[in-house]
C-alpha cells in the first residue's frame, strides 16, 4: 500500500512539550523541554525543527502553520500492553485474575477465530487508541494468526507504528484456545515473516504467561528470538499472588518466576513483561540487568485486586528496570493514559510514593520508547523523529476549564496543569492526533478516514 504522501513541509504552532532526560533521575531543567510558544515543523512525516515559534519561523517564513491556540503539543502516547481481543469485555464484574480470565476472557478470546469479527474490533480499538492520544502500542492478539493478521492489517492502513503478537498458549486453557508447541512455533515464525517491518509494524513473541506454555512452548519462543535479533519478547509477569504460587508448582525445578522465562531464554532486552508486582529483589535486579522492560499497568492492578506496584524500587537509581505504563485492557479499566497516570499516582500515594506530573508524562512518551529500544525513532521531539503527536486540552470539562483558567507562566504552572490531566483527564483532553504529521483524529469532527 502506497504511504500517504508527505512532501511537502508544514508546521503546528502551540506550547511545545517533550523530554530529552528522565525526569525520575534528573532535575526537570534537564529532563524536560518546554516552549510556551512553540513552532513544531515537520518534513516527510518526520520533525524537521522545534523551537520558540519566532526563532523558528524566521527560519521557515513560506512554511503554512496550523495553529492551537492555548492548547499543548506533546509526542503522541505509547501504551506499553494491551490485549485488542478484550476490548469487549472491559469492566467486567467481580474476579481476580485467574477466575477472570476462566470466566470472561477466554470466551472472548475464542470469538477471534472469525477473521470478520476480528477486524470489526481491531477497527474499533485502533480509533479508541487515536481517540485517547496512543500512537504506538504494544497488543496481544489471540491465539489465532488470523487475529494478528487482522490487527497489523488495519495499523498498516492507518500507517501506525504498532507492536503485536499472536499469543502461544499450549496447556490450562479450554481446548478450542490452545496451540502446540510446534504449531506456535510454525505460526509465529510466518506472521514474523509477514508483518515485523512490514510498514512501521514490528513483531512480539506473545507467549501468554508461564502457566499456559508448557516448557517446550517457552523454549519454542526462546528459538524464535534468536533466529530473530530484533523482534520482542511479550508476555506476562508475577501480577498475582495465586499465579506466583502456580508458576511455582508447575516449575518447580525453576528459582522462581523470571527464573522461568530465563531458562528458556526469554529475559533480554527487547522482553516486555506485563505487570511485575510480585517480583522479588532478586528478579527486579535480574531484569535490571538483563535490560528488561516492565509495563505498569496501575488501573488493571487495582481492578483485578492484583496489588500495589512498587515504582520506588523499578525506578531505584542503582538498579533501574526500563518502565512504561500500560492501560492493559481488559484487565484495565481505560483507554486512557491520562487515567491511567491517575492510578499510578493514587498507588504511589498508598506505598507513601511519588509519582509527579512530569513523571507521568515521561512514562507516556519518551520513557515508554526507550522501554522499547524505540527512542532513535520516536517518543520526542528531536529533529528525525516519527511526527506521531497529539494536542492537548486543559480546558476539556466545564470543571477542568475553571480550574485551569490561569495563564501558564513558569515550569511549576505547567507541572500543576498536566497534574489536573493526570487526574481528570480523559479522551476529552486529546483535542487531534496526528500520525507522520498527518491528522488522523480528530475531536469533535468526523474521524478523518484515509
Ligand atoms: N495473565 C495472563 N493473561 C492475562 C490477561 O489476559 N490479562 C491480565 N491482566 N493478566 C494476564
Ligand atoms: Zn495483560
Amino acid at each position: 500500500m502506497p504511504l500517504p504522501s508527505q512532501s511537502s513541509l508544514k508546521a503546528f504552532r502551540a506550547a511545545l512539550l517533550d523530554f530529552v532526560d528522565d525526569p525520575f533521575h534528573m532535575p526537570i531543567s534537564e529532563s524536560v523541554r518546554y516552549f510556551p510558544d512553540g513552532l513544531l515543523v515537520i518534513e516527510d512525516g518526520k520533525v524537521k525543527a522545534l523551537g520558540d515559534y519566532d526563532r523558528i519561523h524566521a527560519h521557515y517564513p513560506n512554511v503554512p502553520v496550523t495553529r492551537y491556540s492555548d492548547k499543548l503539543i506533546l509526542p503522541g502516547f505509547i501504551d506499553l500492553h494491551l490485549h485488542f481481543p478484550q476490548t469487549e469485555i472491559i469492566a467486567a464484574f467481580g474476579e481476580q485474575l485467574l477466575e477472570w480470565l476462566n470466566k470472561y476472557t477466554f470466551p472472548a478470546e475464542s470469538k477471534f477465530k472469525n477473521r470478520e469479527y476480528a477486524q470489526t474490533i481491531a477497527q474499533f480499538f485502533i480509533q479508541e487508541l487515536l481517540r485517547n492520544g496512543t500512537t504506538t502500542a504494544v497488543v496481544l492478539a489471540t491465539v489465532h494468526p488470523e487475529s494478528v493478521d487482522a490487527f497489523f492489517e488495519e495499523s498498516n492502513r492507518l500507517n501506525l507504528r504498532m507492536i503485536a503478537g499472536k499469543v502461544m498458549m499450549d496447556r490450562n486453557a479450554p481446548d478450542f484456545l490452545t496451540d502446540t508447541a510446534a504449531s506456535s512455533y510454525q505460526e509465529s515464525k510466518q506472521l514474523i515473516e509477514k508483518w515485523h517491518h512490514h510498514q512501521r509494524s514490528l513483531y512480539a513473541v506473545t507467549p501468554r504467561f508461564a502457566p499456559t506454555s508448557t516448557r517446550e512452548q517457552l523454549q519454542a519462543a526462546g528459538e524464535l528470538l534468536r533466529e530473530f535479533p530484533d523482534i520482542y519478547l511479550h508476555t506476562h509477569l508475577s501480577e498475582n499472588v495465586d499465579e506466583v504460587a502456580w508458576v511455582k508448582d508447575l516449575f518447580p525445578e525453576c528459582d522462581g518466576y523470571v527464573d522461568v522465562y530465563d531458562r528458556a531464554g526469554l529475559v533480554g532486552d527487547r522482553s516486555i513483561f506485563a505487570h511485575g508486582v510480585q517480583l522479588t529483589e532478586a528478579e527486579f535486579q535480574r531484569l535490571s540487568e538483563a535490560g528488561s522492560a516492565i509495563a505498569y499497568c496501575p488501573t488493571s492492578n487495582l481492578f483485578l485486586g492484583s496489588g500495589l506496584f512498587n515504582l520506588e524500587r523499578v525506578k531505584s537509581p542503582s538498579s533501574p528496570i526500563k518502565l512504561g505504563l500500560a492501560t492493559d485492557v481488559g484487565g484495565g479499566t481505560s483507554f486512557s493514559m491520562f487515567q491511567t497516570a491517575g492510578a499510578a499516582y493514587k498507588i504511589a500515594q498508598l506505598r507513601q510514593q511519588k509519582l509527579t506530573s512530569f513523571q507521568a508524562m515521561y512514562l507516556s512518551t519518551w520513557g515508554g520508547a526507550r522501554a522499547l529500544s524505540l527512542e532513535d525513532q520516536l517518543g520526542n521531539f528531536e529533529p528525525g523523529k516519527e511526527a506521531d503527536f497529539i494536542v492537548v486540552d486543559f480546558k476539556s470539562t466545564p470543571l477542568m476549564s475553571l480550574r485551569n483558567q490561569a495563564a501558564i507562566a513558569s515550569l511549576e504552572d505547567l507541572a500543576d496543569r498536566l497534574f489536573s490531566l493526570v487526574i481528570m483527564g480523559d479522551d476529552r483532553a486529546i483535542q487531534a492526533t496526528y500520525i507522520l504529521g498527518e491528522l488522523a483524529y480528530e475531536k469533535d469532527s468526523t474521524l478523518k478516514k484515509p
